[in-house]
């Protein structure tokens, strides 16, 4: 008796072939794909080279794609013996959304439009596969080019049932935490079906399994970069003398220093309306706030300025119980509408609200001053809830050779008064990195982090 589907054979690979892919000039989950289409496991595979993005109307020169780049790609696929088509550059439209605002505020005028060049790479283990794959590219045939990538087969049915509008796949949030704690779950490239997922993720654990085996070191740089710790990297990158950040960590200064300037030509095109959203979005981006968690609650903005995000969260429905007070009230915080939700005030003075689950502030408190500071926290945690939250945005972090000395007492002043609060109050608290900021002609570099403290009580 024979199988009369037998399981795919393991193809043969030699350590000189591993090496190649090892060195490729690709993303790690590239050389991930090329492994497993070498072994046999999968049957084809596609990826894209691009060049950099540029915009015609700022004038920007045309990119191309690195053709040192695709020959090197060129001679390691002839190496591994793979049959590859090169297809021919197309150039590819693209809008960059440069905008603190949520993501159902942005409008088509938020975006700036942007070319690139792309060149897809296909390849596969032998030609009859090579074919099956184009053919699937140019129908878009799903189902297809999910059996060349080996998913199996209840999850593709699953994909093509929802696509239909009968949902059967299984949200990564619906799995178990167990599993989604897995090492081995960072390898799944597919949607698993609610019904088979248990069966399923016996692929994403082979997948893992192999290349573990085959390449420990693709195996750790594809996990590097699937856990990439944006926050960890900009805290570590911060910390070091100059000379020794990264060329990564130069580039997105670069990075941000560009879409600063930008952002900020746009900001005058903005009217009033667009602004308040931006304000929105950019505090809870910044605040690193969870709606759902601020539904219903009791909150206090300390320095509200025009009063926009009060406002915001009551017109959106968030919570009518919210407030704000500053030393100049301005714009919509002196709507007769909205008067009941803002005081004129200062935050050295005991607070005009009290019983507050989160008391945030955003770009108003000066760390300066250490009495100022001791006595700010104290009052918001007298007017904070038990379990309550405070958060303030920025407490910013400067290099070991900057010359932004003000800054770089911030955190220290700040870590030395909490330590000092911890005597009276039992509270918890954190300093999360949010993201750089750059600034002037010398690109000025910093850390901008948002102050998180929890109260527990009083001791
Ligand atoms: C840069 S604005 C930020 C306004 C608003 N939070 C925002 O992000 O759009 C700083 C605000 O803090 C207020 N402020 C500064 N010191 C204050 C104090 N001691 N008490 C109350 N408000 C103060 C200022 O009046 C100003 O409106």
């Amino acid at each position: 008796m024979g199988f009369k589907n037998p399981p795919s054979q393991e193809q043969k690979i030699t350590p000189e072939q591993i090496k190649a892919i090892e060195d490729m000039p690709v993303e790690p989950w590239e050389k991930v794909e090329l492994l497993l289409v070498k072994l046999g496991i999968k049957k084809a595979t596609d990826f894209d080279l691009v060049s950099a993005g540029w915009s015609e109307s700022l004038g920007e020169p045309k990119d191309e794609i690195d053709f040192n780049q695709l020959k090197m790609i060129e001679k390691s696929l002839d190496k591994l013996g793979l049959v590859y088509e090169i297809m021919p550059t197309k150039v590819e439209n693209f809008k960059l959304y440069n905008t603190y605002k949520l993501a159902e505020d942005i409008t088509e005028e938020d975006g700036e439009s942007y070319k690139w060049k792309k060149k897809q790479i296909r390849l596969a283990g032998d030609k009859e596969n090579l074919l099956r794959l184009n053919k699937a590219i140019n129908k878009g045939d799903d189902e297809a080019l999910g059996e060349l990538y080996a998913f199996p087969e209840t999850a593709i049915e699953a994909y093509k049932k929802t696509e239909e509008g009968d949902n059967c796949l299984l949200s990564f949030e619906e799995l178990p935490e167990d599993v989604r704690n897995q090492e081995w779950i960072n390898f799944l490239t597919f949607r698993l079906s609610k019904d088979n997922w248990k069966n399923e993720i016996e692929t994403v654990k082979k997948w893992a399994r192999v290349v573990k085996e085959k390449s420990p070191k693709i195996y750790k740089e594809y996990l590097d970069f699937k856990r990439f710790d944006f926050e960890g990297w900009l805290k570590e990158e911060i910390l070091l003398p100059e000379s020794d950040r990264s060329e990564k960590f130069k580039e997105y200064i670069n990075e941000k220093d560009y879409e600063l300037r930008s952002y900020q030509e746009k900001e005058h095109s903005y009217n009033e309306n667009e602004k308040v959203k931006e304000i929105f979005g950019r505090y809870v981006q910044d605040l690193n706030l969870d709606l759902e968690q601020l539904r219903g609650k009791k909150i206090l903005d300390l320095g509200c300025g025009g009063g926009e995000f009060v406002v915001e969260c009551i017109k959106r429905g968030i919570t009518k119980d919210i407030y704000g007070f500053d030393l100049e009230l301005e714009g919509l915080a002196l709507n007769e509408k909205y008067k009941h939700h803002f005081r004129t005030a200062n935050f050295n003075d005991d607070f005009p609200f009290n019983n507050c689950d989160y008391i945030i502030s955003y770009g108003a408190v000066f760390l300066d001053d250490k009495e100022n500071w001791i006595k700010i926290l104290n009052n918001a945690l007298k007017s904070l809830k038990d379990e309550g939250e405070i958060r303030i945005f920025p407490i910013k972090k400067a290099g070991p050779d900057s010359d932004l000395e003000g800054i770089k007492k911030e955190e220290e002043v700040t870590k030395r008064v909490l330590s000092g609060l911890e005597n009276d109050w039992a509270m918890e608290w954190e300093l999360k990195p949010i993201d750089i900021k750059v600034a002037g002609y010398d690109k000025d570099v910093w850390l901008e982090q948002v102050l998180i403290v929890r109260k527990k009580g009083e001791r």
